[in-house]
C-alpha cells in the first residue's frame, strides 16, 4: 500500500464508522491508483480469510476494506499481526483451528473464501468441502513451488507439476519437493470442490515487503543501506525474480471482485531481470554511496555456503529455472507492481519501525552465521583468490 493509501485508510478508520461498509469512493480525491489500476467502484462483498494475521493476510484485508469489501478472517488467534494493526478493529474473527475445529465456519455465506492457510493437503480439503456451497468463489494461495524441480525456461502456468513424492530424497529437496506437492494436491482440492469455473488459483514467487516474517529479502534492504563495499552473489546473468506482498494482496482482491477464475503466477518484475539491475535498483531507494563487487565463481560460493541470498538463488539443478516463470497470464489480467525502490524503502522504513524487535534486527547483521557478518571475510577472501 502506498504511503497515500496508508494515510487515507487511517483517515478512513478515524472516522468512527465501520469500515467494510463504507465506499472508498465516496472519499474523492483522498485515493490513489496505480497506473493499470482502473478506479470504479466494485460491488461490496463478503470475504472469509483462512488465516490473515501472518503476512499476506493484513495487506489483503487493508485493501479489501479500502474498497468497500467486509472482512471474516479464520484463524486460532495465536499469530500477532506486524503490519496493518488498525484495520482488525474492522473485521470479524473466527476462532478455530484446521486441524480439528471448523465449527465457526458452518452455516455461513461468503461472496468468496481467500486460503492463505491452507498449508496441508487434508486441511484444504476439510475446507474446501465444508464451505463449497457457502462461497461462490474460493481463490488458494498457492506458490510457484509447485514448478520444483525448476527444470524449465519459461515456466507457465500449464506447466506439468510433479504430483507424488520421488522416493529417497534428502534435505534440501525433500522440503522443496514436499512444499510443491502439498500445494498442487490442495489446488486440485479446491477445483474438486469448487469447479475450475470457481477456483482461483494464485502461485506467488518470494514475496517480500513490510511484514515479512521471513529474514530473506530483508537482507538486501538493510545491506544496501549501508553502502560501502558489497558482496553481489552470482553471474551478471543470474535471472531474478520477486514479488511486493502488497502486489499479490491487492491484486487478489480484484481477481475476486472480478470474478476472474483461473490459475496465475504472481511474479515480478514485470519483464525478465537479472542480479546486477536488482541490486542497482534496489540500491536507488539509498543515498549511501556503494562499490559493487561481484562474487560470480559458483565454486567460491558454495565453499562459503551462500546458495542463495534472495532474491538469488544460484542457478544449477533443480533451481535452474526457479526465476524463469512466466508472468504473462497475470500481467494480462492486472498484476500491478510496485517499484522495486518503493518496496525497498517501505520494507526499510517497517524493519527499523517499532514493529519489529530490535532483538530481531541485530540477529540480521550480527548473529551467528549472519552473512553480513562475514561479508567482509568473504570479500578479502574473493580478493586475494583472484590475485
Ligand atoms: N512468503 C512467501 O514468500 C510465499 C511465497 C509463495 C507462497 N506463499 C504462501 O502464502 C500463503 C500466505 O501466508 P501468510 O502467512 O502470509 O498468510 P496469512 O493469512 O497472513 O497468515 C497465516 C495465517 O494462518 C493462520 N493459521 C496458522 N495455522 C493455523 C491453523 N492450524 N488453523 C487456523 N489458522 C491457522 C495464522 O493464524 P494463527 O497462528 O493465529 O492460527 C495466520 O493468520 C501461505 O500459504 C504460503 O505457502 C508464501
Amino acid at each position: 500500500m502506498s504511503r497515500s493509501r496508508r494515510r487515507f485508510l487511517q483517515n478512513a478508520l478515524g472516522i468512527g464508522g465501520i469500515l467494510p461498509f463504507m465506499d472508498a469512493a465516496a472519499f474523492p480525491g483522498t485515493n490513489t491508483f496505480k497506473a493499470n489500476e482502473i478506479p470504479h467502484r466494485p460491488q461490496p462483498l463478503k470475504i472469509l480469510i483462512l488465516g490473515g494475521t501472518g503476512f499476506l493476510g493484513p495487506q489483503q484485508i487493508a485493501y479489501a476494506l479500502e474498497r468497500g469489501h467486509a472482512i471474516t478472517t479464520f484463524n486460532r488467534g495465536k499469530t500477532v499481526p506486524t503490519t496493518q494493526k488498525d484495520v482488525f478493529n474492522h473485521v470479524e474473527q473466527l476462532l478455530g483451528d484446521r486441524e480439528n475445529n471448523l465449527e465457526s465456519l458452518k452455516n455461513r455465506k461468503w461472496d468468496a473464501i481467500i486460503d492463505n492457510s491452507g498449508n496441508k493437503v487434508k486441511w484444504v480439503i476439510d475446507t474446501a468441502q465444508l464451505l463449497k456451497d457457502s462461497a461462490d468463489f474460493y481463490l488458494y494461495t498457492s506458490s510457484t513451488g509447485v514448478y520444483y524441480p525448476y527444470l524449465g525456461s519459461d515456466i507457465k502456468e500449464n506447466t506439468k507439476a510433479v504430483l507424488t513424492l520421488p522416493p529417497g530424497l534428502k534435505e534440501p529437496q525433500l522440503s522443496e519437493y514436499s512444499y510443491g506437492v502439498m500445494k498442487i494436491n490442495s489446488e486440485l482440492e479446491v477445483q474438486k470442490a469448487f469447479g475450475e469455473k470457481r477456483s482461483i488459483i494464485v502461485r506467488p514467487t518470494y514475496m517480500m515487503g513490510p511484514g515479512d516474517r521471513t529474514e530473506r529479502f530483508i537482507y538486501w534492504p538493510v545491506r544496501l543501506s549501508r553502502g560501502g563495499d558489497v558482496m553481489v552473489p552470482g553471474k551478471a546473468t543470474d535471472p531474478v525474480q520477486y514479488i511486493d506482498v502488497r502486489d499479490v494482496a491487492n491484486w487478489m482482491i480484484r481477481l475476486i471482485e472480478e470474478k476472474k477464475a483461473g490459475t496465475y503466477n504472481a511474479v515480478g518484475p514485470s519483464s525478465p531481470t537479472t542480479m546486477h539491475p536488482f541490486v542497482y535498483g534496489a540500491h536507488a531507494a539509498f543515498s549511501s554511496p556503494a562499490n559493487f563487487i561481484a562474487v560470480n565463481d559458483y565454486n567460491f560460493l558454495k565453499a562459503e555456503k551462500i546458495m542463495e541470498v534472495i532474491p538469488w538463488i544460484m542457478p544449477v539443478d533443480e533451481n535452474k529455472g526457479s526465476a524463469l516463470i512466466n508472468n504473462q497470464l497475470a500481467m494480462a489480467n492486472g498484476l500491478a507492481l510496485t517499484p522495486l525502490a518503493d518496496s525497498v524503502r517501505d520494507m526499510f522504513d517497517w524493519w527499523n519501525s517499532d514493529d519489529v524487535k530490535q532483538e530481531r534486527r541485530d540477529k540480521l547483521v550480527s548473529g551467528t552465521d549472519a552473512l553480513m557478518a562475514r561479508e567482509k571475510e568473504i570479500l578479502a577472501k574473493w580478493k586475494s583468490r583472484k590475485k
